[in-house]
């Protein structure tokens, strides 16, 4: 039977606590710091080379390059001190929308990112609603990503008058698994962005969606560009009301003021990062995926 420790980052203690205690796990908080040149610095406090498998968890969102080196140190210091078994959790998974090469001459960040922790001893990243599960199939460790549509689902309930929007063809997906859960009508935007200065772009589109409550549904928002762009379209539209749901909100430079005063209703998002819209709690969806894995 191996033996399990649940070691976390210190702002990812919630989701550490609901693993260990659902599964009657030890577990431990990382000590971390800076050093004065800004190199990242971490310690078990408790002696892991006891244990023959590891759960490690960070929340790496924000300060993202610190809090993947902290991981990467992490993983390689347990391996290092002989545990076998290394499953990493990543609620959000930084550089996953680098998820090809758009422009010559640039890399392949989130392949760069999975090689990085396979050759360190990963066994094992879980993640939750990554940019695109497709993009997995490069990696050569074990990548499972956990989807959390059934609880954005479970939040809206039936409702009537409403609809779906994907506000473009890559997440559509996502809105087709909500609706298939609630039976609601969906649709998506067509989305263009400059690969040179980020700017979003949409093309209008007749949708039937005046008189009617609009949820938009995205796996991020980070500058809320998306999300206004497509507000702009289903107001012209005259949508009575529209919701953003995301599962990672970055909500960079004031996103969500700009997108109150563009019309949004409302914002809601997953813990994965925490923010004052994180209604939408995934631990449970971690500790089921994490039971799986060790049995
Ligand atoms: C991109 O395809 C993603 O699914 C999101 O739509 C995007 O990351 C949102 O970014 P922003 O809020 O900056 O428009």
């Amino acid at each position: 039977m191996v033996r399990y420790l649940v070691a976390s980052f210190p702002w990812s203690s919630d989701v550490g606590d609901d693993i260990a205690r659902t599964l009657g796990l030890t577990h431990a908080t990382l000590e971390t710091k800076q050093f004065p040149d800004g190199e990242s610095y971490v310690r078990y406090p408790i002696d892991v080379s006891t244990y023959d498998g590891l759960i490690l968890i960070q929340r790496a969102y924000p300060d993202q390059n610190t809090r993947l080196i902290q991981v990467m140190l992490a993983t390689h210091a347990a391996r290092d001190l002989g545990v076998k078994h290394i499953h990493i959790v990543l609620p959000y998974l930084p550089y996953s929308r680098q998820d090809r090469r758009f422009r010559d001459g640039e890399p392949i960040s989130l392949q760069t990112m999975l090689s990085l922790f396979s050759s360190i001893g990963a066994s094992s990243i879980i993640t939750v609603d990554v940019h695109k599960p497709e993009a997995f199939r490069i990696a050569n460790t074990q990548c499972i990503n956990i989807e959390p549509f059934e609880l954005y689902a479970s939040r809206l309930g039936k409702m009537n008058n409403v609809v779906l929007l994907s506000p473009d063809v890559g997440s559509l997906w996502r809105v087709r698994k909500v609706s298939e859960y609630l039976g609601a009508s969906f649709s998506y935007l067509e989305k263009f962005r400059d690969r040179v200065t980020g700017e979003v772009t949409m093309k209008p589109k007749e949708l039937d969606v005046a008189g009617k409550e609009v949820f938009i549904i995205d796996d991020i928002i980070a500058t809320g560009g998306t999300i206004i762009e497509a507000t702009k379209i289903l107001r012209s539209l005259g949508a009575v009301k529209i919701h953003a749901i995301a599962t990672h909100c970055l909500l960079l430079n004031m996103a969500d003021s700009r997108m109150f005063e563009a019309g949004v209703s409302s914002i809601t998002c997953s813990n994965t990062i925490p923010t004052r819209y994180s209604e939408i709690n995934v631990n449970n969806l971690i500790v089921n995926v994490i039971r799986g894995l060790l049995k």
